[in-house]
């Protein structure tokens, strides 16, 4: 058996992201650690019979990934607007690894914000493969299909219209991808960067 807890943040006042907007998306995470730990609960109670169980358990199981990363893909998305807006240094060591890929800051930058427009429900996702030592980024459908396989997540963008509906249309869900990155404290995400480097 294994269990999840529900991890709080200490989210201050945000700029272009509404406190109501947050209380509601912290409600949603917390669905997701509930039901993780359901999921959990249930199969160990349906594996007393398994033979009868099958189909069920076999439905269970295949969304357990949904639960799973729907928890862990936003303790790294609000922990990463905890502390307040910070800029990634000058001479830190993933500032020099983007720099080095993708030539500049902006044009990663640029690239990252244009694969957070993915039409669909999901997650723009930054990730060090340590296979290849590169930095990969890539789309998330929901919240679990597509991600990466051995692969850290550095940075993760809840790109899901609750993340931004009580602020803007989804027509101009650009403006909340600027809001994001007006928020971010990028010394967290350097240090999901060097944690996993190290
Ligand atoms: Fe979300």
């Amino acid at each position: 058996m294994y269990t999840f807890e529900e991890r709080k943040f200490n989210l201050g006042a945000l700029e272009g992201i509404s406190s109501k907007n947050i209380e509601e998306h912290l409600k949603l995470y917390a669905g997701y650690v509930k039901n993780a730990n359901l999921i959990t609960e249930k199969v160990s109670e349906l594996m007393k019979n398994p033979d009868e169980n099958a189909y069920v358990l076999g439905e269970l199981s295949r969304r357990f990934s949904f639960e799973f990363n729907g928890m862990r893909n936003h303790e790294y998305y609000f922990s990463s607007l905890e502390g307040g807006h910070k800029n990634l240094g000058e001479g830190s060591k993933l500032k020099q690894k983007i720099e080095g890929q993708f030539g500049s800051f902006d044009a990663w930058l640029d690239g990252f914000k244009r694969l957070a427009m993915t039409r669909g429900v999901g997650w723009a996702m930054l990730y060090y493969d340590k296979h290849t030592d590169q930095l990969v980024h890539a789309w998330v459908d929901e919240q679990h299909l597509g991600q990466l396989n051995g692969c850290q997540v550095i940075l993760a963008l809840d790109m899901w219209e609750h993340a931004y509906v009580y602020d803007y249309p989804t027509s101009e869900k650009k403006k909340y991808i600027e809001a994001f990155f007006a928020n971010l404290n990028w010394e967290v995400i350097e240090k999901n960067f060097l944690e996993t480097t190290k």
